[in-house]
């Protein structure tokens, strides 16, 4: 698929039973999707931007008790790889790194419910899925496919804007992504959060994972663990802030990865008459749903 010395550049996309992955993603298909999860792992997925680095750095200081120095043995691609990532050796890909570590692994990705493999809903693997409104959503993604120079190149904002509603970004519709998970989320167990919750009361958040999670931790923990995952002191942690990626994959000077984590920072973006249009085909594509977004808290 991809060999050593290999260029990174930005990658253009390629259908996946419809869903627009990088193209290293596409081909690297069958791999992926008959990826055979162990039961005692866990999957962490997200629409891109919703959180995942944030909620990666929870659950992996819940499993090791707030222990900070462990969870700094690594950056978070190295401790919770991401499944469906497929980088030009000698970096290694997401199924790279699984093949090398033992269960119970946290996992990351990004795939719609529809593509995450099946092994996963066979073996009863928890789930924990996080969700963000769409136009912060939108907003950070924006500037990520700016920084990251494997993303397709975003183009100006009002186009990007269109493409996002299109669902034409890398990894595809968020409303069919944020609307699929919700859908099976009794049924298949999956605890779902929101990123506005999460800012709102981060502890109650943290709470909710470790009981999902079948943890448990002592108070004190609990609030060390929220304060070392709040967003200053993760975006002052090299191994938690991406800073580590080379600069020419993440390039910090046009937007650096740990931005501004907040809620509402779309106010800043949207000019009124794209508001207007974003909200009138939001209520068209979620019709059929009731997810509680939050745009602002
Ligand atoms: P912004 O671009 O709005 O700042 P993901 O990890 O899914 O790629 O999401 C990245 C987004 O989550 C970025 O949003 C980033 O700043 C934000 N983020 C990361 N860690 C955070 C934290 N501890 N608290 C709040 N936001 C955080």
């Amino acid at each position: 698929i991809l060999k050593a010395g290999d260029a990174l550049r930005r990658f253009p996309l390629r259908n996946v039973r419809g869903v627009p992955l990088m193209e290293p993603i596409a081909q690297n298909w069958d791999s992926i999707s008959s990826f055979n999860p162990d039961p005692s792992d866990i999957l962490i997925s997200t629409y891109p931007k919703a959180g995942t680095t944030w909620t990666q750095e929870i659950v992996d200081l819940l499993l090791h008790k707030g222990d900070a120095e462990a969870c700094k043995r690594a950056p978070t691609v190295v401790r919770i790889p991401f499944l469906e990532i497929v980088t030009p050796p000698p970096i290694p890909s997401g199924l790279e790194l699984l093949s090398q570590m033992k269960p119970p692994r946290v996992i990351k990705t990004h795939l719609p419910i529809q593509l995450v493999p099946e092994g996963f809903w066979k073996n009863k693997c928890k789930v924990i899925y996080i969700a963000r409104n769409a136009k912060d959503t939108l907003v950070s993604y924006f500037y990520f496919d700016q920084m990251n120079l494997t993303q397709p190149e975003p183009g100006p904002w009002d186009g990007y804007i269109h493409k996002f509603m299109k669902g034409e970004l890398a990894w595809g519709s968020w409303y069919d992504h944020v609307k699929g998970y919700w859908a099976e989320k009794e049924k298949s167990n999956i605890l779902y959060l929101f990123f506005e919750d999460m800012k709102e009361n981060p502890r109650r958040e943290v709470e909710r994972i470790m009981q999902y999670l079948d943890l448990s931790v002592s108070d004190d923990i609990l609030e060390r663990i929220v304060d070392l995952t709040s967003f200053e002191v993760m975006k002052n942690n090299p191994m938690a802030n991406y800073t580590f990626i080379p600069k020419i994959v993440f390039d910090p000077s046009i937007s650096p990865f740990m931005r501004k984590g907040e809620v509402g920072d779309w106010v800043h973006h949207f000019t009124p008459e794209q508001t207007k249009l974003f909200d009138e085909d939001y209520a068209r594509q979620m019709r059929s749903t009731n997810i509680p977004f939050r745009t602002n808290i």
